[in-house]
């Protein structure tokens, strides 16, 4: 009987930074895959203000994922379906919160299965506290002095606050 390969899924996203919803979706990939790596994009689809410099996104998501040996953070650059070839992932995972992420997800997905047809996008819900939760708010209202230490995990939250303070 052949042995079968490693189901290897890559969650790209620009993480800036990442949240409890982006946690809970790998920590929900690892259901389905053996081995995940979190891409960290040098270039966004849609273009974003960056808080954080990529090298400190992919630090910090190594902190939170220290103790699960099944997932890697790593920084890419150029296309993600390449950066997929080149790891031999064939499953994109992103998260869908509500029906507004559909269209934008959808038209990625489509255009990644055009440029190349072996690899799949796969959407998975996150738990319900957190499908109010993005990047962008966390950022507007830590900007705005608010209290985020629920939406982000402790390892996020002291970069932030050294981030303020400093
Ligand atoms: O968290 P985001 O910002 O919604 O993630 C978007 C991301 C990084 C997944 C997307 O912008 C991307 O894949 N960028 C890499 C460049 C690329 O392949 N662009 C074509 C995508 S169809």
């Amino acid at each position: 009987m052949p042995l079968s390969h490693p189901v290897i899924a890559i969650y790209p996203g620009s993480f800036d930074p990442l949240t409890r919803g982006h946690e809970d979706i790998a920590r929900r990939t690892l259901r389905i895959a053996d081995r995940l790596i979190i891409g960290v994009a040098h270039h966004a689809t849609q273009t974003k203000r960056g808080l954080f410099s990529v090298e400190e996104r992919v630090a910090v998501i190594r902190e939170v994922f220290r103790d699960e040996e099944r997932v890697e953070a790593v920084a890419f650059q150029g296309l993600l379906v390449d950066f997929a070839k080149e790891l031999e992932a064939r499953f994109i995972i992103r998260g869908l919160r509500a029906v507004s992420d559909f269209e934008y997800e959808f038209q990625m997905a489509q255009m990644n299965r055009e440029l190349w047809d072996e690899v799949e996008t796969l959407f998975l819900a996150p738990e319900v506290d957190y499908s109010f939760l993005s990047s962008s708010l966390v950022r507007e209202v830590f900007s705005l002095g608010g209290d985020v230490s629920r939406f982000v995990s402790p390892q996020v939250l002291s970069r932030l606050q050294a981030m303020a303070d400093g």
